[in-house]
């Protein structure tokens, strides 16, 4: 599979890496330190391009940008969505990781969905980079629950393949808008990693009784 990745830092590239890793081409994109995308694509044997560029590339496109940023990473890309598979794993964190900027009644992702309206978006807020890339993701010989969530099936049944290949057990949330749920959840994992000092190498585990 063609995957494009817009924003190229600490999950976009370990997400590139990794999927690249599992047979993925992969473009990377739109970064502010060009060094920092040819060294993500030289790290994950991708290639590099503008954020169109990654669009118009991948069946797939990763958007992974801080909140801040989200407006400026779809504004020219979003007309070559039309059609893609869009994964939005932005949480809309405060810059300070105080809280998150918008919930309950929205989400970043139905306002990413908002951005690039003829794209099928799929939420999927993955676990800590660090964690993601440090090879030690089971515990106790269990896979950590990646939730994701979207409007359509066939782009939600090919998200649940690349989550299963980082490792992870996908678990179908239901429709875009539980993003609105999903989203404060990845924001308790960001207070208990940062602020109750667990550090980044924890993730969540759904049990079923
Ligand atoms: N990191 C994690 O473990 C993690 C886990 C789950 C979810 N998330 C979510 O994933 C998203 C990305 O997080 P991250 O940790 O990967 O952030 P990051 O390391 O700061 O990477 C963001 C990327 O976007 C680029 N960028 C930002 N502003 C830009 C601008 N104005 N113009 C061009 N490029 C710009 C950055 O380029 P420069 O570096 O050159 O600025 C960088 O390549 C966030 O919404 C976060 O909440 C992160």
């Amino acid at each position: 599979m063609k995957i494009g990745i817009i924003g190229s830092g600490n999950m976009g590239g370990c997400l590139g890496k990794l999927w690249s890793s599992t047979g993925h081409q992969v473009m990377f994109s739109f970064t502010q330190d060009p060094k920092a995308l040819d060294e993500a694509a030289a790290s994950a044997g991708g290639r590099t391009g503008t954020a169109i560029d990654a669009a118009q590339f991948g069946d797939v496109v990763l958007v992974a940008v801080p909140w801040a940023a989200i407006d400026i990473a779809l504004k020219d890309a979003a007309p070559a969505l039309a059609g893609k598979i869009l994964i939005s794993c932005n949480n809309p964190l405060n810059a300070d990781l105080s809280g998150l900027s918008l919930g309950t009644n929205t989400s970043a992702a139905e306002e990413v969905a908002r951005l690039a309206p003829t794209a099928k978006v799929v939420e999927v807020l993955f676990p800590f980079a660090q964690q993601l890339q440090s090879g030690k993701l089971q515990s106790g010989g269990q896979r950590p629950t990646q939730f994701y969530c979207g409007d359509d099936v066939d782009a939600k049944r090919m998200v649940a393949t690349l989550i299963g290949e980082l490792g992870l057990d996908p678990v179908d949330a239901g429709p875009l808008t539980s993003a609105r749920f999903l989203e404060p959840l990845g924001m308790l994992m960001v207070q208990l990693a940062y602020r109750q000092g667990m550090g980044v190498n924890i993730s969540a585990q759904l049990l079923r009784h």
